[in-house]
């Protein structure tokens, strides 16, 4: 319940300018994003990919950032990427790794032609993936992208059908969505959703969420493409067993994912049953929204932080 009333709260500060400013320069901060992000540079989210496969995990890398509006940015959010790919071949580690992209960060929220951008960045760096065998997931932002965000995944399957996509569960749209991407080879990874929405567009009760999530699973899981099912939530982990159980799905044919500093035990525990654990990996300078909306979903988190603040 706590978690839920300080939600909304702390997610209108992830966009206020002013808090952000006074966090991001508030020394205790470093520390404390350190758990949930991977470093600032490229070496660091290599060398967090080379120890999370020798534990036996996969991962999907977002370089981080969001929502921006000046075409240069995004141009450079396309560069890292593409530095990325190059850092992950000299490596020896593309073969599998994913990229996971937020589209508003590569264009969509531009004022002008943003959908077109958008779909012109993601093509470059889905064509450099797949290139090197590593893949692309568009990870879904406010209900306002998704739209845009399902047909440009459309129009790069025409030529890299492997690419995935992020469904929100919360969201009202989402059951019509997950069922028209059910088909054989879809990659869906199912999420609550992590932004506050409106009322007239998502359910807000926890509750509901959690039943929209489960009728969500069983709409991939017994649909022919690979269910990616994220969440830390020991009820869904657990149902998603279940119900690949009771669609006869090898390992192989779909996967858990976390997020990084999140429920590692967890990550490790059901990686050594067998099944494919996939970590989700932010990095970069750009960490303050992200950062936020791991602060809104567990008091637990916020608590951390607070401590880390009145320690020094
Ligand atoms: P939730 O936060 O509801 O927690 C439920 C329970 O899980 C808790 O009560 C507790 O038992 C357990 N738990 C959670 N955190 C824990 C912790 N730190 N330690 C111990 N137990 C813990 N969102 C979005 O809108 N678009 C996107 O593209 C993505 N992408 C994405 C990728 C991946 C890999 C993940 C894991 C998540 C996302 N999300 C996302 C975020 C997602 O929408 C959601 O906000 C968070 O995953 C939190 O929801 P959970 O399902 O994890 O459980």
């Amino acid at each position: 319940a706590v978690a839920f009333l300080l939600r909304k709260p702390i997610l209108a500060l992830s966009g206020s300018d002013t808090v952000r400013s006074v966090i991001t320069t508030l020394p205790p901060t470093r520390a404390v994003v350190d758990r949930f992000v991977a470093g600032e540079h490229t070496v660091d989210v290599i060398d967090a990919v080379v120890r999370l496969r020798e534990q036996g995990l996969q991962v999907t890398l977002d370089h981080l950032g969001e929502y921006t509006e000046e075409k240069a940015q995004a141009d450079a959010t396309v560069a890292a990427y593409l530095e990325l790919i190059d850092a992950l071949v000299v490596a020896n580690v593309a073969a599998g790794t994913e990229l996971s992209v937020k589209l508003s960060a590569v264009g969509q929220s531009l004022r002008d032609g943003g959908h077109d951008y958008a779909l012109a960045s993601a093509r470059t760096i889905a064509d450099a993936a797949y290139a090197v065998g590593a893949r692309l997931n568009l990870d879904m932002e406010d209900h306002t992208t998704v739209d845009s965000t399902l047909a440009i995944l459309a129009d790069l399957r025409r030529s890299h059908p492997d690419v995935a996509v992020a469904v929100q569960a919360m969201l009202f749209r989402s059951e019509d969505d997950l069922k028209t991407l059910a088909g054989p080879g879809s990659r869906v990874r199912l999420v609550k959703g992590a932004y506050d929405e409106p009322a007239e567009v998502a359910h807000k009760d926890p509750a509901e969420v959690d039943l929209a999530y489960v009728r969500g699973m069983k709409i991939l899981m017994a649909g022919e493409g690979y269910p990616m099912i994220a969440s830390h939530d020991p009820r869904m982990v657990a149902i998603a067993a279940q119900l690949a159980e009771d669609a006869s799905r090898a390992p192989d044919t779909w996967e858990h994912q976390m997020l990084y500093g999140i429920r590692a035990d967890e990550q490790h525990r059901l990686a050594a049953l067998g099944r494919t654990v996939r970590v989700y990996v932010p990095y970069g300078t750009d960490w303050y929204g992200y950062f936020t909306r791991r602060l809104a979903e567990r008091p637990a988190n916020l608590l951390f932080f607070l401590r880390a603040m009145v320690s020094r």
